[in-house]
């Protein structure tokens, strides 16, 4: 009985996505800031380097018309709509492969389902548009 109730207070909480910020910032610092720099700005160590530079992510919203695309920048991190810079369609970062289980949304409605890791790094990313 205490099992059962246990059983349906956790289907009431429903899927509700944990969306770690500090966690985003975190990865963030470890995986990209190589390149888009510990501020964001696109000057990491390694963006001379590059034939591309990397760009701005604090504005990302500015540059989609002011609305933050989730699921596109979610794609565009895990490699399925591929950037050459991040290893093409297999990305540098290894932490992308982890389990594919979270949902975000797009404020369009745009759905994929993604890792915890990129929709940490995702909210991360929207918490500091310009
Ligand atoms: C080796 C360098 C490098 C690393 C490491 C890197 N990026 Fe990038 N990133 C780039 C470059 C260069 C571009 C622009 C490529 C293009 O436009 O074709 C880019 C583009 C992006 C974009 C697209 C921005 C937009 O306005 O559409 C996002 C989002 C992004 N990177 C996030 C990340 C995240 C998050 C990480 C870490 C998990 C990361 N990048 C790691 C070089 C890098």
């Amino acid at each position: 009985m205490r099992g059962a109730l246990l059983a349906l207070a956790l289907l009431a909480a429903g899927p509700a996505v944990a969306q770690d910020a500090t966690r985003g910032a975190r990865l963030f610092q470890e995986n990209c800031a190589v390149c888009h720099g510990a501020g964001l700005r696109g000057d990491g160590p390694m963006a001379e380097l590059l034939v591309v530079p990397p760009p701005d992510l604090t504005r990302i919203a500015a540059r989609y018309d002011g609305v933050f695309p989730r699921a596109g920048i979610a794609w565009k991190i895990d490699g399925r709509d591929p950037i050459l810079s991040h290893g093409g369609d297999m990305p540098l970062f290894g932490f992308v492969f982890s389990e594919m289980s979270e949902v975000i949304a797009s404020p369009g409605g745009q759905t994929v389902l993604t890792s915890r890791e990129v929709i940490d790094i995702v909210t991360y990313l929207e918490s500091v548009q310009e």
